[in-house]
């Protein structure tokens, strides 16, 4: 398919030299045009606007938060602007519900598709094209997309006909991350300051009872101590928690954990983690104990 990629960050670079790879016709912006030229040299177009990525059969963003979007959608050269009637915008970053109707109803009305499709799994995973996609919009739409998203992840959930509950389900994934994080830094706290060996201890829970991807991938980071580069920052993670309180309060749902983790984000960047990765979150509770983080 001839594939414009927008938003060559930590996971876009990866995404859209996957698409390469299946061999897919990418063409490629990024605001900072530098990153394109690494893309470029493995055959894939550089685009000078976001429109000029406009012109095949589907555009997709990948983008930081929802002003990035908004920038990249609804700018003078933008993606409104530039996509063909019928042709699909696949929104893969995460950002908010709100953003994602607003999506929906301007693309809509623009006689465009519109698909949301924000993914589970940090830049390694990225790569290696194993992400997990949750995907919503209409059918036909969903599956002109499918072999796009079997170029770039190892499974594709649909999740129905109306776009933002994708990214509705998307935070609630994050908020859940967050929560991992968050208690696996107190337990780790606990056991590191009786002595217990931090490795051995990640090892023990996740050969048992929580042999899961999230407890692996923080737990081996938060043993570690390493939070640079960071795969997902933390000013990425604050995002996230905002938007799903954001979306609580809308549907009246209160969340009081969501809360406790908006502040300890913000505690964490307020104190010298706005470079670090999200997991560093988990040191906080080790540096509250005095125990090394
Ligand atoms: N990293 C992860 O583990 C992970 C996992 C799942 C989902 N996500 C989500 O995926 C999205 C991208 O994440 P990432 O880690 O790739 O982020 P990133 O490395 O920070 O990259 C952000 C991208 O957005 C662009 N951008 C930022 N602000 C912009 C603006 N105002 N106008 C135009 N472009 C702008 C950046 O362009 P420049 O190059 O010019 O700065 C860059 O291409 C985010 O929504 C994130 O929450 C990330």
């Amino acid at each position: 398919m001839k594939v414009g990629f927008i938003g060559l960050g930590n996971m876009g670079s990866e995404m859209a030299l996957n698409l390469l790879h299946a061999g897919h016709e990418v063409t490629a912006y990024n605001r900072t045009a530098s990153k394109v030229q690494a893309l470029v040299a493995l055959g894939a177009h550089a685009a000078a606007q976001a429109a000029d990525a406009c012109r095949g059969d589907v555009v997709i963003t990948m983008l930081a938060d929802d002003a990035a979007v908004e920038g990249v959608v609804f700018g003078e050269k933008g993606i409104i602007a530039g996509l063909g009637k019928g042709t699909i915008h696949i929104s893969m970053s995460t950002i908010s519900v709100a953003l994602s109707e607003h999506l929906a109803a301007a693309h809509a009305k623009a006689g465009q598709r519109y698909v949301s499709a924000p993914v589970f799994g940090r830049p390694e995973a990225a790569a290696e094209a194993k992400l997990f996609i949750a995907s919503a919009g209409q059918t036909d739409a969903l599956d002109a997309c499918m072999p796009l998203f079997e170029a770039m992840g190892q499974k594709t959930f649909r999740i129905g006909n109306n776009a933002p509950t994708a990214n509705l389900v998307k935070l609630s994934g994050n908020f859940l991350i967050a929560s991992v994080i968050e208690s696996l830094g107190e337990a780790l706290a606990l056991v590191s300051k009786a002595g217990v060996d931090r490795h051995q201890y990640i090892d023990l829970l996740t050969s048992s009872l929580f042999a899961s991807p999230v407890y692996k991938t923080y737990g081996g980071l938060l043993a570690d101590g390493k939070f640079t580069p960071a795969g997902f920052g933390a000013p990425l993670g604050l995002k996230d928690v905002r938007l799903t309180l954001t979306a609580a309060e809308t549907l009246r749902v209160p969340m009081p954990l969501a809360s406790l983790l908006r502040d300890r984000l913000l505690a964490l960047i307020a104190t010298g983690g706005e470079q670090l990765d999200w997991a560093a979150l988990g040191s906080l509770a080790a540096k509250d104990a005095g125990v090394g983080g």
